[in-house]
């Protein structure tokens, strides 16, 4: 294989000119997106992307028109959350690669997409010797070919539902430098406030506007009687939004329905939008409205 070391000039790869033409690319699908928004936690499992298909269908009901970015290569499930599978047909048009419709007009790009069937994992190489600087390299090209392929068209909101891991938001960053800010997502536990602290503080460090911190699963409710009761012992996180000086966005109890409805064709918050989970996920939502509006 050849190196960087045994090319002459960019050994006729034209990669300057390559590496502008998808940076012009890239700016002229941002530009017709007004809010783009990336949520997050740094801790996996927390219900990210649950949280990301349901105020994307909040955000729908409202009439905004919205896409979804699935930024979590590895393990990308938005398309199974908005009844798109692998076995969708892509369209590839002089303009880009149509993104996919799921539930309610949403539009989205996930690398499950492209994919051969629902079991294929991804593979960043064949190579048994690939270091994990080369596959971080992979993944971050993947990341923006996805979104500088995909013709998204005019949108109101882009969300992009982040794979765990408090380093990922540079990658996210450097394509979106204009990002309306990032929503974080935690569940009551001490590990998971643990985690997402430091996501926390590194976005403060690198100066990406926090929307607010979700807490995810902070109570139990009967689907019978729409009764609350604690799931998960821990700090209260309101104290941990205190401390971090961010705002305290959004508090969606743990509802069987959540992970029932993306069976039946459906988004939850588009079936239950008057239940106590329902109205949490619209709450949640009026907040990032006023934060990225305001
Ligand atoms: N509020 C909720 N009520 C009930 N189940 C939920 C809720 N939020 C998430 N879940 C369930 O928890 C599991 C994990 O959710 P999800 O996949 O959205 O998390 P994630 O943070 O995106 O995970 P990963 O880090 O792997 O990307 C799923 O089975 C989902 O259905
Ligand atoms: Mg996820």
């Amino acid at each position: 294989m050849k190196t960087y070391e045994d090319l002459e000039g960019d050994g006729g790869s034209n990669i300057v000119g390559q590496v502008v033409q998808l940076g012009e690319k890239l700016r002229s699908r941002l530009d017709k997106i007004k809010y783009k928004v990336a949520l997050m936690s740094g801790k996996g499992g927390v219900g990210k992307s649950s949280i990301t298909a349901n105020i994307a269908s909040c955000l729908a009901d409202r009439g905004n028109k919205v896409g979804i970015l699935d930024a979590d290569l590895n393990g990308p499930s938005i398309g199974h959350l908005l009844g798109v599978g692998n076995d969708v047909q892509l369209d590839m048009k002089d303009d880009g690669l149509e993104p996919g419709i799921g539930y309610q007009g949403i539009r989205i790009m996930s690398m499950d997409m492209l994919l051969k069937s629902a079991d294929t994992p991804v593979m960043w190489t064949d190579a048994d010797d690939a270091t994990a600087s080369w596959v971080s390299i992979m993944e971050s090209t993947a990341t923006r070919e996805l979104m500088a392929d995909t013709n998204w068209g005019e949108l109101d909101y882009l969300l992009i539902d982040m794979p765990p891991g408090s380093d990922r938001i540079d990658n996210i960053r450097s394509l979106i430098p204009e990002l309306a800010g990032v929503v974080e997502i935690t569940i009551p536990s001490p590990l998971s406030q643990h985690i997402v602290t430091k996501s926390i503080t590194k976005n403060n460090m690198m100066g990406v506007p926090i929307i607010g911190l979700i807490e995810n699963m902070a109570t139990y409710v009967c689907p019978h009687c729409d009764k609350e009761g604690k799931l998960f012992e821990g700090e209260d996180v309101h104290k941990l939004t205190e401390r971090k000086e961010i705002p305290y966005i959004g508090k969606i109890p743990f509802d069987t329905r959540v992970s029932q409805t993306s069976q039946s064709g459906s988004l939850f918050y588009s079936t239950f939008r008057d239940s106590v989970t329902g109205k949490a996920i619209a709450e949640a939502v009026d907040n990032i409205q006023n934060f990225i509006t305001k």
